[in-house]
């Protein structure tokens, strides 16, 4: 990569440079914190129509960009469009989730496609090409897709789960048809990648939200694995296709995870510990993160020196600026406004 041409501060990051005052975007930034996300939302039939309104799902992208000027703009959608595209039916009950049909022994598996249906994504790939078109040039442009085994839990339980037990048990009980369902989508993922790449995103992240939950040997086989053939398939399409991994939770197996796994830059939860972090991880690869949702969503103080702590570890290396998790609803805006100058100014003091 000729790293210094480079216009857009994240990618320089992805690309292993150091940027004096760190790019700075937040995972669910486009969501119901924002009044102008809430006031689209209402007009919608559902949040899946949202998600598959290429013009509204555009414009949802960019508002938190406008309204903060962050350095990437994540693509509005959810990673369950790939169930979706699957041939599963997916919808989210107003209040409390994701609903799924469950696929609840290997028998189940038989009634999804083979292959994702690229048609049922097309407003998707439509979204990315309107977002590009609008998008200021210093604006990194994220797409995503969720890790097969974060998919495979909502697709085996029908819903999020506490301790993902569905898919835990499934794995044990019915292993042959479990890595076939992880293979599928293997293949559809990366395929999925691919065309967001060809509609014009510049980089992705695969979020593996329930990475954290198992045992040292299922995380090799239903997290790294997949992911690492994920990555492969991909970059044999777009070669040096920068990637962005977030293993939530996987604390010491993160270690692992950069061994085999060939992300540009990890992503940090907020429990992964900075000194750790600073010593081990940032070494090696780029880091994102970790700032707690809830230090935001608290703001004044508890906000300030968490975020002077994040900022002072990783300021000698690679860093991309991010919450650990997601925005949380009710989040106030004046506090993300609080989070941007702070970390804009760079200050640690
Ligand atoms: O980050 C962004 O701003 C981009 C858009 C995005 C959404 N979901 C929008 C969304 C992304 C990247 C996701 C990823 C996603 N979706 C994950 C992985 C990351 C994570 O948060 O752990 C998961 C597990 C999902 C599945 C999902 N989608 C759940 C469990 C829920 C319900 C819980 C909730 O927060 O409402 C969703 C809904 C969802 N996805 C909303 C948004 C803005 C809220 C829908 C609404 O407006 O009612």
């Amino acid at each position: 990569m000729t790293a210094p041409l480079v216009r857009k501060p994240l990618l320089r990051v992805l690309g292993g440079q150091r940027e004096t005052i760190p790019p700075l975007w937040l995972m669910r930034q486009a969501g119901r914190y924002l009044p102008e996300y809430r006031a689209l939302r209402e007009k919608a039939a559902s949040f899946l129509d949202l998600c598959f309104d290429a013009k509204r799902a555009a414009e949802i992208t960019l508002q938190p960009i406008r309204r903060f000027g962050f350095d990437a703009a994540i693509l509005f959608s959810d990673i369950l469009a790939v169930p979706h595209a699957l041939g599963q039916y997916v919808t989210f009950v107003e209040g409390e989730g994701p609903r799924l049909e469950a696929l609840t022994d290997p028998a189940a598996l038989r009634t999804l496609r083979a292959e994702i249906d690229h048609s049922a994504l097309a407003p998707v790939y439509d979204a990315i090409v309107r977002v590009r078109r609008d998008l200021p040039q210093a604006v990194t442009f994220l797409g995503f897709c969720g890790a097969p085994w974060t998919l495979a839990t909502y697709m085996i339980a029908g819903q999020g789960t506490p301790d993902q037990l569905p898919a835990r048990l499934f794995a044990y009980r019915y292993p042959d048809a479990f890595a076939k369902l992880i293979e599928t989508l293997v293949d559809a993922s990366a395929s999925y990648l691919v065309r967001q790449f060809v509609s014009g995103v510049d980089a992705v992240q695969i979020f593996d939200t329930w990475a954290g939950i198992l045992p040292a040997r299922e995380f090799e086989m239903w997290c790294i694995q997949p992911i690492v053939r994920i990555i492969e398939k991909v970059r044999a399409e777009i070669p040096g296709a920068p990637i962005i991994g977030f293993p939530r939770g996987a604390g010491t197996e993160l270690m692992r995870y950069l061994d085999a796994v060939a992300v540009d830059a990890v992503g940090l939860d907020w429990t992964v510990d900075l000194e750790f972090a600073r010593s081990m991880i940032q070494k090696r690869r780029p880091v994102q993160g970790n700032l707690d949702p809830l230090a935001l969503l608290a703001g004044g103080e508890a906000l300030d020196r968490s975020v002077d702590a994040i900022l002072a570890a990783f300021a000698q290396g690679p860093f991309i600026f991010n919450l650990g998790h997601g925005v949380l609803p009710e989040t106030p805006i004046s506090h993300v406004e609080r989070l941007v100058e702070r970390v804009r100014r760079g200050s640690t003091g």
